[in-house]
């Protein structure tokens, strides 16, 4: 397919034409096809009804939509549908995790580990478990904050006494595709529990639960080309079975006496209250577009325009590219100039039409890693092309004029 053919897929760039537009933040939601907001207006249009709540037709069309979905997700992560649980984010279900799992299992001296690449939402859970069960919170740290996990490192920090590692496929600072397998790997041989964020990866890597060996994994919708709050929990069967609802309410019940409940089975169980069947029905349609354009050409299209803005941003004067760039990269590059506020350059640079995200990215721990309070970051999806890198660029070479340097 060609830049433009793409880009048709996305009716916003048709609606915002006219002016500049360079879409650069898709890390923090990416921009969704005509397929999935046509898909939920259907929806809405023919099938709205509260799933699993009524028997006339038009309840029963939800709740089939709602299941259809369902299916659909569990056969993109190659999974068995019962093992997929619907919640608003990642968020949600790394939090899932943590309050189910972790604090009936962590006790007080042991180790969680997470890495120092983590985003707040893989982080803040695991110190308040860490916090609540007197358990001791360790992290990986990168090479020099190249962002770059050795397997020294993962040896080092890995070792009997940890319980349970979380660690994220793809930094949404650096993008950088961290080393998950070695890590999962690791966890295992010393016995402890592997949850994996894959908000920022399962946009642009292929996933499959059965080879990747975790025991947990939560991504989002948004971030994937779906509405704004649904995301996914997958878990391994035995531990998804036996641990306690994280909340509780309609639906995710077997029976209720006045002082007692029976949960209901996988994947209910963890589905309290009425659900946003409108984006199952959105991801599953953000699943089928991905699949019309193919994996493997999303990647290729991605990497293409991610080397490009790679070297272009490193050729720029005043221009500090956080990161060695070696190994793997998707989605993400951080940056800052020169004597300029990262909010500054966000500012002038959307004077071009150019849109980033600055500041910690919900990072704070990495930013203190690499040195520095906030950044600006330029984010690559498959929509994205190297005239926008040009524009981003161009736009850059602005900014400290802007702000009253000489060069
Ligand atoms: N976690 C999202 C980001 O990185 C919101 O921007």
């Amino acid at each position: 397919m060609t830049d433009e053919e793409i880009k048709a897929e996305f009716p916003i760039f048709e609606k915002r034409s006219g002016k500049p537009f360079h879409y650069l933040d898709s890390a923090a939601t990416s921009q969704r096809p005509a397929d999935v907001i046509e898909a939920v207006s259907q929806f809405y249009y023919e099938k709205n009804a509260n799933p699993h709540r009524g028997v006339y037709e038009l309840a029963e069309q939800a709740t089939e939509s709602y299941e259809n979905a369902r299916q659909v997700i569990a056969q993109f992560i190659n999974a068995d549908p019962t093992q997929v649980i619907y919640t608003r984010n990642a968020t949600e279900g790394l939090n899932l995790v943590a309050y189910s799992y972790g604090l009936t299992h962590i006790q007080k001296g042991d180790h969680i580990v997470i890495s120092i690449l983590e985003h707040h939402s893989n982080l803040i859970p695991w110190q308040r478990v860490a916090r609540a069960k007197g358990a001791v919170l360790d992290y990986m740290y990168t090479e020099n904050g190249s962002g770059k996990i050795t397997d020294e490192e993962i040896e080092k920090r890995i070792v009997p006494g940890v319980k349970l590692v979380a660690i994220t496929q793809v930094s949404n600072v650096l993008g950088i595709v961290t080393p998950y397998e070695k890590i999962i790997a690791r966890a295992h041989e010393v016995g402890a529990v592997v949850v994996v964020d894959a908000a920022q990866s399962a946009p642009h890597l292929s996933i499959d639960v059965q080879t990747l060996g975790a025991d947990f994994l939560a991504f989002s919708g948004h971030k994937l080309f779906s509405p704004l709050g649904i995301g996914i929990l997958w878990g391994r069967k035995d531990l998804l079975e036996e641990m306690p609802p994280f909340l509780s309410g309609g639906d995710m019940i077997d029976s209720v006496s006045e002082q007692d409940a029976v949960w209901a089975p996988l994947p209910e169980k963890f589905e309290a209250g009425t659900q946003n069947a409108g984006g199952a029905v959105g991801l599953a349609a953000a699943i089928h577009w991905m699949n019309k354009i193919g994996m493997d050409t999303i990647e290729e299209r991605e990497a293409a325009v991610y080397d490009y803005a790679w070297e272009k941003l490193h050729s720029l004067p005043h221009v500090t590219v956080y990161g060695t760039g070696e190994g793997k990269h998707v989605g993400a590059i951080a940056f800052n100039i020169d004597d300029a506020h990262p909010h500054d350059v966000a500012s002038i640079l959307d004077a071009d039409g150019v849109c980033v995200r600055a500041g910690h990215h919900c990072a704070q721990p990495l930013m203190g890693h690499l040195g520095i309070h906030n950044c600006c970051r330029a984010s690559i999806s498959v929509y994205n092309t190297k005239e926008d890198i040009d524009a981003l660029c161009d736009s850059i070479l602005k900014v400290r004029k802007w702000l009253g340097y000489e060069s």
